[in-house]
């Protein structure tokens, strides 16, 4: 049974990857951005209370986190394995992971510079109503604007904008950046695959390489 978490800062090409990895190994992604995206488009009390912390870049609590990847859990389709996209990335919610006996098979941390992100973000499209996600230069839809499945219209996110992306980068290197120790000493002293990849490279090689190692 294949559990993968994919690791890395906003805009490092998680989502893309995972869309690949789901596909080929046909298990579900589980992405706590697309849920709480939804929780907000939904227009739920639950999504109200969360808008503001997307849109200005900062975390959900990690019991908030906890009780979505619980629920999630519960449905039969994660019994052959899931991909765990942006999820944990906090101390606490790997903790969390952990009391909720989630075994993994392997975990990857996708790293790109900072400056790289910064300019990716702009150019970011997405389909809310599956996550999907297209880059106006480097990852285009068949026709520009919208959705390759749908052919509905693509968005920006809200959360896109420059200024909160580089709140979003702090957010990563302060409190999610030390999972990849802690992952890659958990890897050393059990059978968990650790590796990381080069995110700046193109999707396909990108793709190669974890293919490679999984
Ligand atoms: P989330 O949706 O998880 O956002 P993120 O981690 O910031 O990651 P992104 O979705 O921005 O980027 P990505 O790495 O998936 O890159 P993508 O493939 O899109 O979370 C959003 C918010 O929800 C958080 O800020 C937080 O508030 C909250 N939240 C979510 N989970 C939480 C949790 N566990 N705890 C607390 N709060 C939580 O690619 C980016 C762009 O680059 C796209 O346009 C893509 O087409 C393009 N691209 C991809 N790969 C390449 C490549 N190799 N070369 C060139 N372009 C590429």
């Amino acid at each position: 049974m294949k559990n993968i978490i994919l690791l890395g800062p906003p805009g490092a090409g998680k989502g893309t990857q995972a869309d690949l990895i789901c596909e080929k190994f046909n298990i579900p992604k589980i992405s706590t951005g697309d849920m709480l995206r939804d929780a907000v488009a939904s227009g739920s009390e639950f999504g109200k209370k969360v808008s503001n912390i997307l849109d200005t870049g900062g975390l959900v609590s990690d019991d908030v986190i906890g009780s979505l990847i619980k629920d999630r859990l519960d449905k039969p389709d994660c019994n052959r394995g899931s991909l765990f996209d942006g999820v944990p990335r906090t101390l606490g919610q790997a903790n969390q992971f952990n009391e909720m006996n989630i075994m993994f098979s392997h975990v990857i941390e996708i790293h790109v510079d900072d400056d790289v992100i910064v300019k990716r973000m702009s150019g970011r499209r997405v389909h809310p109503g599956s996550g999907r996600n297209y880059h106006v230069l480097f990852n285009k839809p068949q026709k520009d604007g919208f959705d390759d499945i749908t052919g509905e219209p693509l968005i920006q996110r809200e959360d896109d904008k420059p200024e909160t992306v580089l709140k979003r980068l702090n957010v990563y290197h302060d409190q999610t950046k030390p999972l990849t120790n802690f992952y890659s000493k958990l890897s050393a002293e059990s059978a968990v695959v650790f590796f990381k990849v080069d995110g700046s490279k193109s999707v396909t090689e990108v793709s190669d390489a974890i293919f490679e190692n999984i």
